[in-house]
């Protein structure tokens, strides 16, 4: 799916940049990039990272599977191939929010190492930041906020990842939030520092 089959196109190159954006906004466009099991923690942390950010001024999106699933990607299910295109589709849709000058956090199980550092890789150095949502299996599935784990034990979900599917740990991340020993703040406060640090948010 992801072949170029347009051909005789030419990009246009617009007169107001990234550049310009992110000195207008003070800030740095990235996209924070959570990854972990369902039920992990992942929307919670990335709204509420965004939800900080934004009291202290800055312009934040958050792109959340579910969510996304509605619309955009309301025609993927969750094969590997499906989940591989729901991930490089949100990965194009990140590049346009950096280059937008956003800090942008999304919410995608991303189960595959392969997807997400496809992901990555069509991004500059540094403007993606991959964070482990490290929640054991039996901790989600006791969380279960949303039934499914139920549903996936008694058959009635195949391929739910953790149970029938594969989950991939990152190997690289920049961050590591084990939510299991850290509460939401402390989980929220570790990725603001680390933005802090390389200065993407002035
Ligand atoms: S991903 O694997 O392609 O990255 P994504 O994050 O978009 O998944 O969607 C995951 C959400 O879809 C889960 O939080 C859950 O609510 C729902 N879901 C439904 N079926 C499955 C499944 N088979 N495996 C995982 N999640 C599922």
């Amino acid at each position: 799916m992801a072949d170029q089959k347009a051909t005789n196109i030419i990009w246009h190159q617009s007169e107001v940049n990234q550049a310009a954006r992110e000195e207008l906004l003070k800030q740095k466009g990235v996209v924070i990039w959570f990854t972990g099991l369902s039920g992990s923690g992942k929307s919670t942390v990335a709204n509420q990272v965004a939800n900080d950010l934004h009291q202290l001024g800055k312009l934040t999106y958050v792109l959340d599977g579910d969510n996304i699933r509605h619309g955009l990607n309301k025609n993927l299910g969750f094969s590997p191939e499906d989940r591989e295109e729901n991930i490089r589709r949100i990965g194009e849709v990140a590049k346009l929010f950096v280059d937008a000058g956003v800090i942008t956090t999304t919410a995608f199980i991303s189960p595959y190492r392969k997807d997400r550092d496809k992901a990555r890789e069509v991004l500059e150095d540094g403007r993606f930041i991959e964070v482990f949502v490290d929640c054991p299996l039996e901790v989600c599935e006791n969380r279960d906020p949303k039934g499914l784990y139920k549903k996936a034990r008694a058959g009635e979900i195949k391929g739910f990842t953790g149970i029938d599917a594969p989950y991939e740990a990152p190997e690289k991340a920049e961050i590591v939030i084990n939510t299991n020993d850290l509460d939401l703040a402390a989980s929220t406060q570790k990725v603001i520092d680390y933005l802090s640090d390389k200065g993407s948010l002035s």
